[in-house]
């Protein structure tokens, strides 16, 4: 398959240490066109932005984490600042709420996510959502906002997907689709708009089977790719280029 974009990835990951560079010169033979990679800190975020100055086809999300705004100081969002201005960066990213893991309390997630929505609005750039168990309280902040974006790793219902597609939002899946058990990211494929589908591994997690558990690179975005057009009784390649038209329609790409 070819012309695959990857609309979420951490190639800064330590995971990658090792042969990133060896990797993400091959990414291109073996399909991918362009990838997105997400900073989740300040430290992320200037390293995503080199990999993106390395490489023409990466492109750089820059913010804070959930997980990671407790221990973000102002002096952090003032840095970043600086580096919004540099063409490469498309998104506000990767931002959020996750009420999975306990380890930032939810009042200092909502207001590092509720600034950072606000960022994005004045900047005119799109977000990249991480919802984990915290549906109610980020459709409730998008409400509110009303940015455009993407739901990353969408864990929702069919029901929360209609909410964030009337909202404007695109609706991203990856390796979760693949899982066994996963009736509901399954459902959400069949159902979702397909002008509002993206496709994303999250890299170097969630790898879909059958590599779950292994490390994730953007080229198996087409074992996802497979299992969605399955379900919407399409062909692969048709569901990548009709993914990838979208994602250069949100980020304002070509
Ligand atoms: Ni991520």
């Amino acid at each position: 398959m070819t012309g695959i974009f990857d609309t979420h990835a951490h190639y800064d990951d330590e995971r990658f240490d090792e042969d990133r560079d060896t990797l993400l010169q091959a990414l291109p033979q073996k399909g991918v066109c362009r990838v997105i990679n997400c900073g989740v800190t300040l430290a992320s975020s200037r390293t995503t932005l080199a990999l993106s100055h390395k490489y023409d086809y990466i492109y750089a999300a820059i913010g804070i984490h959930p997980e990671d705004c407790g221990d973000a100081a102002e002096s952090d969002y003032d840095a970043l600042m600086e580096l919004y201005c540099d063409p490469k960066v498309v998104a506000v990213g990767e931002i959020g709420l996750d009420y999975y893991w306990d380890t930032v309390p939810k009042d200092v997630q909502i207001k590092a996510f509720e600034r950072q929505l606000v960022l994005a609005n004045e900047l005119d750039l799109p977000v990249i959502v991480h919802d984990r168990e915290a549906h109610a309280d980020t459709m409730m902040l998008l409400q509110k906002h009303r940015p455009r974006g993407i739901l990353h790793c969408f864990s929702g219902s069919v029901e929360t997907m209609q909410e964030a597609v009337k909202l404007g939002f695109y609706i991203g899946l990856g390796g979760a689709v693949t899982f066994k058990n996963a009736k509901k990211p399954l459902a959400v494929a069949a159902a979702v708009p397909l002008d509002r589908l993206l496709l994303e591994t999250d890299c170097p997690y969630m790898a879909p089977v059958p590599f779950r558990g292994k490390r994730n690179d953007s080229s198996l975005i087409a074992y996802v790719a497979e299992t969605i057009a399955a379900v919407r009784g399409m062909e692969p390649q048709v569901l990548i280029d009709q993914c990838r038209e979208n994602a250069d329609r949100l980020f304002q790409l070509k």
